[in-house]
């Protein structure tokens, strides 16, 4: 089947149905827009697994995904969607790039969620962006981006529920969206700790990707853990 896409993370290839892709997930790990960079054995796996999860709850919650089916233990088939370049970050806690911006105390508790949205360019480094930014660089019409915000915090109430019940703290994601060949706008990409911040809730300590991001811990071992508890749900 013919190579579609190739990302950091993974390959997207097209499949004998119409409008149904095959994504097979990497073991490929960076950090910083490819300033860090290593192979991983198990990588890939675990956030095939973790994503396929994770979708299949949200569409019990009446959250649609381009998310068909788990085909194997790093592949799964998707809907075909045309991705919006844009990076939906939402976030409860604040850490990361808010903290170095904005001058936020890692651990600061928003009064509620905040929305950000990131320009999906790696020339340009992902810039933030504002709602006015996606209408002149016709990312987005002002009705869809209404839809995708909407969406991302309906993720946000969901994924949250999902990690209180695990006894951890949703402190940030970064969600991407895309339409189907018939307009309908669906989460797409992935949510994995590669895309998450998550904390133990009494602890602090992490199960995402910053344990490779500030070298404080294996990866694999980080996200083995994490699928375990989301397996026991
Ligand atoms: O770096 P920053 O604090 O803005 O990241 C916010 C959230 O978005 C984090 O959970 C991070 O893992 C995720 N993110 C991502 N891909 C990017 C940028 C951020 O998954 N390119």
């Amino acid at each position: 089947m013919t190579l579609l896409y190739e990302g950091k993370a993974k390959r997207v290839f097209n499949t004998e149905k119409e409008n149904i892709l095959r994504i097979e997930y990497k073991d490929e790990v960076t950090a910083g827009n490819g300033a860090k960079k290593d192979e991983m054995t198990g990588k890939g796996r675990l956030n095939n697994l973790i994503t396929s999860k994770i979708f299949g709850i949200l569409q019990t919650r009446d959250i649609e995904s381009h998310f068909v089916e788990k085909l194997s233990d790093t592949e799964q088939l998707v809907k075909a969607v045309e991705i919006f370049p844009l990076e939906v970050v939402v976030r409860n806690v604040a850490a990361g790039s808010i903290c170095k911006r904005l001058g936020f105390e890692k651990g600061h508790q928003f009064e509620k969620p905040l929305l950000e949205l990131f320009y999906k360019k790696d020339e340009l480094n992902d810039p933030l962006i504002t709602d006015d930014h996606v209408e002149l660089l016709n990312i987005a019409t002002t009705e869809q981006l209404e839809v995708i915000k909407n969406k991302a915090l309906q993720v946000n109430t969901v994924l949250s529920e999902i990690m209180e019940e695990m006894n951890l703290l949703l402190v940030d994601f970064k969600i991407e969206f895309g339409y189907t060949a018939d307009g309908e706008i669906l989460l797409a990409d992935e949510i994995s700790p590669d895309t998450c911040r998550i904390w133990d809730k009494d602890t602090h300590e992490n199960f995402d990707k910053d344990v490779y991001r500030e070298d404080t811990g294996s990866l694999i071992d980080t996200y083995e853990t994490f699928y375990n508890k989301l397996e026991e749900l």
